[in-house]
């Protein structure tokens, strides 16, 4: 379940696999300013600070410039996370919603915590 944090806030997001950063973001109860969600504005950039992603459907040069591919500019509602992502919104901060969505995605986080000790606490075992 890759994870997306977002900066300044430190906000933390879990996504499903597959599953874009804008629709994450949004399916977590929080939102800033988008356009048409569809790769073709590109108002919804945002810059990556780590990690890695990945766009399945293709992005217009017109869109994502050359230099801005480089430079790690992620698309958020195109782009894919391939590892998990720090992201940092361009002059803004992201929007708290949904409290109740914000309360599913917590349940997520702690599920998936709770995967990952028992994981881990597994994988110790089979090391003795
Ligand atoms: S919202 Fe238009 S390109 Fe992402």
């Amino acid at each position: 379940m890759p994870t997306v944090t977002i900066q300044p806030t430190g906000e933390v997001i879990y996504l499903e696999p597959g599953e874009t950063v804008l629709s994450g973001l949004y399916k977590a109860g929080f939102a800033y300013t988008v356009g048409c969600r569809r790769g073709g504005c590109g108002i919804c950039k945002v810059d990556c600070r780590s990690g890695e992603f990945r766009y399945d459907h293709p992005v217009a040069d017109s869109v994502l410039t050359e230099d801005e591919r480089a430079d790690d500019t992620c698309l958020s509602c195109r782009a894919v996370p391939a590892t998990d992502l720090t992201i940092e919104l361009r002059g803004e901060n992201v929007r708290l919603v949904s409290t109740f969505l914000h309360q599913i995605n917590e349940k997520a986080r702690q599920r998936a915590e709770a995967h990952a000790a028992a994981t881990q606490t597994a994988g110790t075992t089979h090391k003795e």
